[in-house]
């Protein structure tokens, strides 16, 4: 952080002593008005229920420019990763700051897929939940169960500790949500097979079974890899503080995913490209591209509740890059499969089409984002629509555990602590039951 040469006055109309607040560069984007000091010398508060103006961190991690739609993993920019990079290669990005090369990239590898499998024990788990659970309820339990078998890499403070929890977490997460898969449909589980890539062996716990062999389809697996880099990190987004948050305690990096996991199941987050393909599906049976029209003026009715999911972004005021990468991977596997003439993939592009030319949604900087197409690629590459957000949890662990680390390892990190505005009863004595 760089200190800015302008300084940041606080006068207040009552004569109370102003106070002046230190502001820092960071390398680009927006600074920051170090309040850090306010309360102790004020007495007042800031409040930012939303977080629509407050930096909790400074980050080296991933960049975001909202108006120019930008995003930046380590300074790469996301449209370069997603065609010169797999996922892997960008996990040890977000991790190590660095792209690997050919050596370093063999041996992480060869490290994660050496720690694919999960403890026996964990089947047993499963079975306590009914097999119609959603497969995000079965997430957030598996995941946190987690902590349960690593005593070995729980001491978050301990940088070998945390190392080894990365590896372990983004080894697992495939199996775990091939498994909650696997279990809702009354099929066994197959064990990673090491010998494929990451996105490869994904495929094949999610779809063989032990009566054939399995081939998966090249290009599906690299959609499927496409999608796990695009969804892999995103700034500090809800999940990801609430990993920060939880992980600020000193809590087991296992138990901080699972509160990462049990966020991002949200329909205003990750849940979006869930709610977003149900909403596709919900015009497609009132009549398709003919309903448009009416689904959008329902949108527009604020009573009605309804909101263009997949459309809209707290930082986003353009086109989100990953909703312009999606389409394209959309495009590539529906053309691979012959369903070019998919009709959801269709009524999508229409209802974006209209949703981008009308003054509501241009008025609002209303656009596309992450979720708009990627249910629809994952419901073609024959992902069951409940399980997209396990696999938006899953992608985005390497995030959540490059984020916590990146805390944990600030010597300057304390335990999160917000304050608040009180507006409820002040002290007042409790009445006999008879006066009540
Ligand atoms: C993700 O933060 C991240 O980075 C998240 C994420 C990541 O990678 O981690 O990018 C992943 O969560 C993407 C977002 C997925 N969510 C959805 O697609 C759900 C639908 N989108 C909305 O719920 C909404 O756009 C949010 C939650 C994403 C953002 O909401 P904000 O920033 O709080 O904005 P807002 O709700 O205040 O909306 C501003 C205006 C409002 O209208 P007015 O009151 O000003 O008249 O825009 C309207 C909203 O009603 N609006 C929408 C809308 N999104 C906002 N109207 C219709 N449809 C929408 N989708």
């Amino acid at each position: 952080m760089t200190p800015s040469d302008v300084k940041a006055t606080l006068a207040f109309s009552d004569g109370s002593p102003s106070m002046e607040l230190p502001i820092y560069k960071g390398s680009i984007g927006p600074d920051v008005i170090d309040i850090r000091k306010l309360y102790a010398q004020t007495g007042k508060f800031t409040y930012d229920p939303g977080f629509l103006s407050t930096a909790s961190c400074n980050s080296t991690i991933t960049y975001i420019d909202g108006d120019k739609g930008e995003l930046l993993y380590r300074g790469y920019p996301i449209e370069q990763l997603a065609v010169n990079c797999d996922y892997l290669e960008t996990c040890y990005l977000l991790l190590y700051g660095e792209l690997p090369n050919a050596d370093q990239k063999a041996s992480f590898n060869d490290r994660v897929m050496h720690h694919t499998m999960v403890n026996e024990q964990m089947q047993f788990f499963l079975r306590g939940f009914r097999r119609d659970a959603h497969p995000m309820a079965v997430m957030t339990g598996l995941v946190g169960a987690l902590s349960a078998f690593y005593h070995d890499s729980t001491d978050i403070n301990n940088p070998e500790h945390r190392e080894i929890a990365a590896i372990r977490l983004i080894a697992k997460m495939p199996t775990l949500v091939a498994m909650a898969y696997k279990y809702t449909i009354g099929q066994p589980y197959i064990y990673p097979k090491n010998d494929l890539s990451y996105a490869g062996n994904f495929m094949r716990m999610m779809f063989a079974t032990p009566c054939e062999d399995y081939k998966p389809n090249d290009v599906l697996v690299r959609a499927m890899d496409r999608i796990f880099t695009l969804h892999a990190d995103h700034e500090q987004n809800a999940s990801t503080s609430t990993v920060r948050l939880c992980g600020s305690s000193g809590t087991n990096p296992f138990a901080a995913i699972a509160a990462g996991v049990a966020c991002l199941w949200g329909p205003a987050h990750g849940g979006a490209n869930e709610a977003c393909l149900n909403m596709l599906a919900d015009i497609q049976n009132q009549g398709g591209v003919a309903k448009i029209g009416e689904f959008i003026k329902q949108v527009k009715d604020k009573n009605s509740g309804v909101k263009l999911m997949g459309f809209g972004h707290r930082v986003y005021k353009n086109y989100d890059p990953r909703a312009k990468l999606m389409r394209e991977t959309c495009h590539e596997v529906l053309g691979e499969l012959g369903l070019q003439n998919d009709p959801m993939f269709k009524l999508a592009m229409e209802l974006e089409k209209i949703a981008l030319e009308d003054e509501y949604f241009v008025a609002r900087k209303l656009y596309p984002n992450v979720d708009f197409y990627s249910g629809i690629v994952q419901r073609a590459i024959g992902i069951p629509v409940p399980l997209f957000t396990a696999i938006f949890a899953l992608a985005r662990t390497v995030g959540w555990i490059a984020q916590l680390n990146e805390m944990i390892g600030d010597p300057e990190y304390k335990i999160g602590r917000p304050r608040q505005l009180f507006v409820g009863a002040t002290s007042r004595d409790v009445k006999p039951i008879g006066q009540r």
